[in-house]
C-alpha cells in the first residue's frame, strides 16, 4: 500500500516511528525521566521565542555552510549520539551515518551503539563523531580512545549529565527494566504487534549487542550478563579530576557534553575542554532542570566565545536551529528527531529529515533578512 501523505515534519516522523517500532522502544526514544517536565519544557521554550521579520534585504543567496570543529558542515548541525540505534532501524547506527554523511553533517557513535565503529565508518565517507561515557576500568576507556583515534575518529564527544541513569517511568510500565516473567511477557505482547519490526530489525537486523564494547564480556551474546557488566561500569565517582586526565589521553578535538550552569562551562574551558554540548540529554536525566534553549544566552555570555556551544534538546526545526544561533550556539544536535526519521523510514528518512531542516534553515534566514551564519546574532530574536 502507497502511502497518501508523506512526511515533512519531525513530529510526522515520530507518528510514523510509532506505527512502527514496539511500544517499549518507542517509549524508551521518546520519554523523559520522571514528569517529564524538562523534556516538555525544551520544545516548549523553543517555541515561546519570537522571532524578528526582516524586510527587503536581498536574500537570493542563502548559505548555511559552516565549520564544526575543523570539520566542514552543510548545515550548523550533528547527529546526537544515541544508544541501541540498531534496535530503531536494521543497523540503524551504519544508516544514520550514511545519511549524515550524504546530508554533510557529522554524525556521532554512541558507546553504547549496536554497531561497531568500523561498521559505521565503513558505511559512510566520514569519520564520525565518538561518544564516551566514563567507565570504571579506565583501560577499557584508553582501548576505546585508541581504537576510535586509529580508526580515525578526531572528535570525542564525552558525556557528563550521566552519573547515575534518570528515572524513566515509561520504561518502568513497559516492563524494560524488568527480567522477570512480567517483564517477558509485556516486552513479548508488544512485540507481537510489530511483526514488520521483529523480522526486519529483530531478525534480519542481528546482532543486537553493543558493537563497541563486545571484547569486554565473555560473551556478547548473552545480553543480560552484558547489561550486568556495563551496568557495574558506569561510574558515578567521575570528577572534573578525570577530565584532566582524558585531556591527557585524548589528542584530538575535546568536547563535554551535558553542561546546563555558567560554573560548569567555565570549569569546562579551564580543564582544556575544546568546545561543550548545553544539554539536559533530552530531558532522560534529572526532571525539572531548566530547558537547555533558556541557559544558553548566560552561558554564552559568561563563555564570550572563548569556547564553541553546541546546543540540544528539543530542537525540531530549521527556525530551532536559528533560535539557537541567534542566542549564541555555533551549532545544534539533534536526537530523536534522528530516531524517529530512521525507524520510520531507514537512510531515506533521514536523509529527508536533515534535507528538510536545511531548507527551513534556509528559509528562516531569508525571512530575518541574513545571508549567512555570521550575520545571525541576537538581534533576530526579539
Ligand atoms: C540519548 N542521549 C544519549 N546521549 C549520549 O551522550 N549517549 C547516549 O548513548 C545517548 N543515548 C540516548 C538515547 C536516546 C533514545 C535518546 C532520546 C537520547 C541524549 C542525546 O544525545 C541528546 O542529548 C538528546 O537526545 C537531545 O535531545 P532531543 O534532540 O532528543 O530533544
Amino acid at each position: 500500500m502507497f502511502a497518501t501523505r508523506l512526511p515533512a515534519t519531525s513530529d510526522d516522523y515520530r507518528r510514523l516511528a510509532e506505527r512502527r517500532l514496539p511500544r517499549f522502544l518507542f517509549d524508551y526514544i521518546d520519554g523523559g525521566a520522571n514528569d517529564e517536565q524538562t523534556l516538555t519544557a525544551n520544545q516548549r521554550d523553543f517555541q515561546s521565542l519570537r522571532l524578528r521579520q526582516r524586510v527587503l534585504r536581498d536574500v537570493r543567496q542563502v548559505d548555511t555552510r559552516c565549520t564544526l570543529f575543523g570539520q566542514a558542515a552543510r548545515m550548523p548541525l550533528a547527529l546526537a549520539p544515541l544508544g541501541l540505534a540498531g534496535l530503531y532501524g536494521r543497523r540503524g547506527e551504519a544508516q544514520a551515518a550514511r545519511a549524515a554523511s550524504t546530508a554533510g553533517v557529522p554524525f556521532s557513535l554512541s558507546t553504547v551503539g549496536i554497531c561497531a565503529l568500523a561498521e559505521v565508518h565503513a558505511a559512510s565517507a566520514q569519520p564520525c563523531w565518538f561518544q564516551l561515557y566514563m567507565l570504571r576500568d579506565r583501560e577499557v576507556v584508553l582501548r576505546l580512545l585508541q581504537r576510535a583515534w586509529a580508526s580515525g575518529c578526531k572528535t570525542l564527544l564525552f558525556t557528563v549529565d550521566l552519573a547515575v541513569a534518570g528515572i524513566r517511568h515509561r520504561d518502568t510500565r513497559n516492563g524494560m527494566l524488568n527480567q522477570g516473567w512480567r517483564g517477558k511477557l509485556a516486552r513479548a505482547s508488544q512485540l507481537a504487534a510489530r511483526p514488520g519490526w521483529l523480522l526486519d530489525v529483530g531478525l534480519l537486523g542481528k546482532p543486537h549487542h553493543f558493537g563497541n564494547l563486545t571484547d569486554c564480556v565473555a560473551d556478547p551474546k548473552d545480553l543480560t550478563a552484558f547489561k550486568a557488566w556495563l551496568d557495574s561500569q558506569f561510574d558515578a565517582g567521575v570528577t572534573w579530576q578525570d577530565i584532566l586526565w582524558l585531556r591527557q589521553h585524548w589528542p584530538g578535538t575535546l568536547i563535554l557534553k551535558g553542561l546546563l550552569e555558567v560554573d560548569d562551562a567555565l570549569r569546562a574551558l579551564d580543564c582544556g575542554a575544546d568546545g561543550i554540548v548545553l544539554s539536559n540529554h533530552g530531558g532522560r536525566q534529572l526532571d525539572g532542570v531548566a530547558s537547555t534553549i533558556h541557559q544558553l544566552p548566560a552561558v554564552a555570555a559568561a563563555l564570550d566565545g572563548r569556547l564553541p556551544i553546541l546546543l540540544d534538546g528539543g530542537v525540531r526545526s530549521g527556525v530551532d536551529i536559528l533560535k539557537a544561533l541567534a542566542l549564541g550556539a555555533q551549532g545544534v544536535l539533534i536526537g530523536r528527531p534522528w530516531a524517529w526519521a530512521l525507524a520510520g523510514a531507514g537512510q531515506t528518512g533521514v536523509e529527508q529529515l536533515l534535507a528538510g531542516l536545511q531548507r527551513e534553515l534556509v528559509v528562516a534566514m531569508a525571512l530575518c533578512g541574513v545571508q549567512t551564519l555570521a550575520q545571525v546574532d541576537a538581534s533576530l530574536v526579539g
